[in-house]
């Protein structure tokens, strides 16, 4: 019994290791994100495009893509074009960007679901 109680114990925080950090993530969406996106994700149109309610969030590769290498080039978020750049973060380490990217897919009613490191690892 106390072996089944250590197992389970394990397998959740195994877990919530793997899951990115929410509020860590909305921390460092401030410190690194914020400037261009916004506090509430809705960017400046035209200039910086949107997180919030963003239709380039359903490609989760290039989301999460974007912050790892950057972006630049034509991109269309919600009909309206951009063709700037977006500098890369890909300094900060993997669990970093997981946080941000889990509080991103969660805040201002977007529904992406968590990131973990590994996702991030994915797209380097
Ligand atoms: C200096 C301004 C700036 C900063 C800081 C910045 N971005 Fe961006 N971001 C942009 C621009 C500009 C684009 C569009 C690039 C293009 O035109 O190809 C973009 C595009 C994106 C996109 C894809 C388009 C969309 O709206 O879904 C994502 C995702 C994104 N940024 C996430 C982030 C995250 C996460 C951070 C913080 C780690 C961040 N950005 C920091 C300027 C910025």
């Amino acid at each position: 019994m106390k072996l089944l109680l250590v197992t389970t114990a394990l397998a959740f925080s195994s877990v919530a290791v793997q899951a990115g950090d929410a509020g860590k993530g909305e921390k460092l969406y401030g410190t690194h994100c914020v400037a261009c996106h916004q506090a509430t994700g809705a960017g400046i149109p035209g200039a910086f495009p949107p997180l919030a309610d963003s239709d380039c969030l359903a490609d989760k590769t290039l989301t999460l893509t974007a912050p790892v290498k950057g972006l630049q080039g034509k991109i269309t978020v919600n009909g309206v074009d951009y063709n700037s750049a977006m500098p890369a973060f890909g300094l900060l380490p993997d669990e970093d960007i997981a946080d941000i990217m889990t509080y991103v897919f969660g805040a201002w009613g977007n529904t992406g679901g968590d990131v973990s490191a590994e996702d991030i690892t994915a797209v380097r």
